[in-house]
């Protein structure tokens, strides 16, 4: 079994879509072993956006995610990080197909609602700067 990191950004939270992200990841089979909001620090924003550092975008990037709350989760299952990026869609709203999270309900690159990990090593380190180990609950899914 897989874990990602999936956070709902502050335009996700503001715009009351929380609810209806957790929901399609639900009924996707995925189980859900932490959830909190939270506001994000300037030190775990610059870690989680490590890979941007370089970017001109960066310094908008940092002050945007740490704006307001943020609805950090940690999901599992089978192929876990390909299945919800497949759910979340492209980055660019522009060319996230209809019927993903982003292709029906974005407009904007720097405001496409969630942030899902792009590989396992990802998940690895973004878990970690946003949740203690004892957060993640591990329990049978019976269905
Ligand atoms: P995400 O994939 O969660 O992580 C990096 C984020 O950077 C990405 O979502 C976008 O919100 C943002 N991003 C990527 N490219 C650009 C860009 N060219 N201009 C502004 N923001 C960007």
């Amino acid at each position: 079994m897989e874990k990602t990191f999936l956070m709902v950004k502050p335009d996700g939270v503001q715009r009351g879509l929380i609810g209806e992200i957790v929901t399609r990841f639900e009924k996707k089979g995925l189980k859900l072993l932490a959830g909190k909001i939270m506001v994000v620090s300037e030190e775990q924003a610059k870690t989680h956006y490590i890979e941007h550092e370089s970017k001109p975008f960066f310094e908008s990037l940092i002050s945007y995610i740490t704006s307001g709350p943020v609805f950090a989760m940690v999901w599992e299952g089978k192929d876990a990080i390909t299945l919800t990026r497949s759910m979340i869609g492209a980055t660019k709203p522009t060319e996230a197909a209809p019927g993903t999270i982003r292709g029906d309900y974005a407009v904007e690159m720097s405001r496409n609602l969630i942030h899902g990990s792009d590989s396992a090593e990802s998940a690895e380190r973004e878990i970690a700067n946003m949740f203690d180990p004892n957060e993640l609950i591990q329990y049978e899914q019976v269905i």
